[in-house]
Parts: C-alpha cells; structure tokens; sequence
C-alpha cells in the first residue's frame, strides 16, 4: 500500500472559488502521472485567510493557488515573495517548503506570455509595441512580465486613468499610460493587443473600441475564457489577426505550480484541453 503521508494535497484558496476550473486541469494531471493527490476547493472568506495561511503546512499540503480577493492579501502572510510576484503586487501561487515555510510566487503573466508564444511562436515580447487594456491585477500580471521579458514600449490604456498611472510610475518605462479616449489611436503599429479587462467577460457588456488601426499581423490576446470568444476576439479573427483567450494563461501558469508541488512538469494535451471543454 502506498504511504498515506505521501498523498499530496493542494488547493485553491478564494472567495467565490466553486467556478474555477484549475481543478480539472490540477486532478487530470494527477491521474495522468499516476501521483496520489487531490486538489480542492478552498472557499476562504476574508477573515479566516490568515489562518488558512498559516494552516497550509500544518495540513500538509503542497500549496495552493490563490485567487480574488485574496491574491494581495496573501502577500504578507508568506514567508517570501519571488521577485516577479512582488513586482507585479500579488501572488498567485504559494508552495510550501521543506521546512514548513511558504513562498509566493506569480505564474499569470508569464502563463499568458506562453499561450502567445503557443499560438504564435514568432512573436517575442520584444517584437513591436504592446497594447494593454486594463489596470486591474490581471493586467499588472501582464504589464509587468512583459517588461521583465523584454517588451520596449507597452501603451497601458485604462478606464479609471489614474490606475494606469500608478503602474506606469510602479514599473517605469516602458510602460506609458494612456487615456480610454485615445485606446482606438493605442492600436496604431502594435504587434500584440492584451485585453486584460473585465468587459466582454460572460454577462458583461462587450469592449467598446475600434481595431481599425490594428496591424493585421498584431497578436490579439483575451484573458477572459468565459466565453472562449469574447466580442474582442471575434472581431480581430474577423479581420484576420491571430487570437488567443485567457485558456492558454490558466493552463499554462498551473505547469509551474503543479511542478513545484508534486516534482512533474506536465504537459498540456490534447486531452487536457477536451476535458476543460467539457465543462463549459
Ligand atoms: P482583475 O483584478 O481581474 O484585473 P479588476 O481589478 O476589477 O479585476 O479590474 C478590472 C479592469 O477592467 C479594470 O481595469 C476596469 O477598469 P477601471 O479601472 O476603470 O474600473 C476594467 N473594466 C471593467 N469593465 C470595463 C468596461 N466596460 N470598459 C472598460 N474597462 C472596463
């Protein structure tokens, strides 16, 4: 029999958490490696994240994922912060060590920055300038790895201008903040567009702008993946551009995580896509 100490548990902690699909992705590799674990859902509210921190390696789990609201809060409550996580301000995945003690590390940009490179692998965070929209957590999770990969020019339009600002001041060039009223001149000559908004998201309105002035080569990127075709997406496939939604990022920034917690890098297959698929 195999040694129950030897199961390995990790989770998602947040608040609602019953709509993530990190599971399905998380237990079909377990199966797939033939590894005895399980990772759960963690619905933590608020107030009891302290102590669900602080319960992680009393537990025995591996990690865990953290999502909304908890992805700053968790900041302070680990032992250490990767460099990319605290230059993005959050952390998406916490491991625990050996020792008991707990790292925080973000995944999301770098997962987004693969599913590009996935679906379009000449394209370099180098390649042309750069079109993000949006100033919330998932856009600072892009803004920030593409400018520690390299991204020369990276226009941050923002409803609330104020929120680009702050992470343009955060992050220093090449991060330029520009005004909502100027998103459709934004377009002009880029080589990828990052929707990293809410807006066009299920039961949301969809974006409102014009892609006239994007570059037909231009990589357009969709963090949403609920739909897995957002208005955005439709219209610059429409036109011709590549597209990629936010699948991409979720699948690829568990690899590093699943990795960290159970010691495989797994792939993402075919299989794994159909049985994500099979959920919506
Ligand atoms: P997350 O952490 O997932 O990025 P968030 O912090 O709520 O979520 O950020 C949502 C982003 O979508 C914000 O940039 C928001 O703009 P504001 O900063 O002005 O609120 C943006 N957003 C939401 N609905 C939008 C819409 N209809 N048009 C344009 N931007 C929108």
């Amino acid at each position: 029999m195999a040694d129950p100490n030897q199961f390995g548990i990790a989770g998602l902690l947040g608040w609602p958490v019953a709509h993530s699909r990190s599971p399905v992705i998380h237990n079909h590799w377990l199966a797939h490696y033939g590894i005895a674990g399980r990772y759960v859902l963690f619905p933590v509210p608020p107030e009891n994240l302290p102590a669900a921190a602080r319960g992680l390696a009393a537990l025995g789990l591996r990690g865990c994922n953290v999502t909304t609201p908890h992805k700053q809060a968790i900041m302070p409550l680990v032992d250490r912060v990767d460099d990319l996580a605290r230059r993005i301000g959050a952390v998406n995945t916490v491991v625990v060590e050996k020792d008991g003690t707990l790292t925080g590390f973000n995944n999301d940009g770098n997962g987004f920055v693969q599913s590009l490179r996935d679906a379009s692998p000449q394209w370099r965070p180098d390649a042309g300038p750069i079109a993000v929209l949006g100033a919330g957590g998932a856009a600072r999770a892009v803004v920030a790895t593409l400018a520690a990969q390299g991204a020369r020019e990276i226009r941050l339009v923002n409803r609330t201008f104020d929120r680009a600002q702050e992470i343009a001041a955060e992050l220093g060039p090449p991060v330029t903040a520009l005004r909502w009223e100027d998103r459709n001149d934004a377009l002009e000559g880029v080589a990828l567009l990052a929707n990293a908004t809410s807006a066009g998201s299920v039961g949301k309105p969809a974006l409102d702008i014009s892609l006239d002035r994007l570059p037909k080569h231009a990589l357009v990127g969709d963090l949403i993946y609920i739909p897995p075709e957002t208005p955005l997406l439709a219209a610059a496939r429409a036109r011709g551009n590549v597209t990629v939604n936010g699948l991409g990022l979720l699948l690829n920034q568990a690899r590093p995580a699943f990795n960290a917690w159970f010691g495989v890098m797994p792939e993402i297959t075919p299989a794994l896509r159909s049985a994500i698929a099979a959920t919506f």
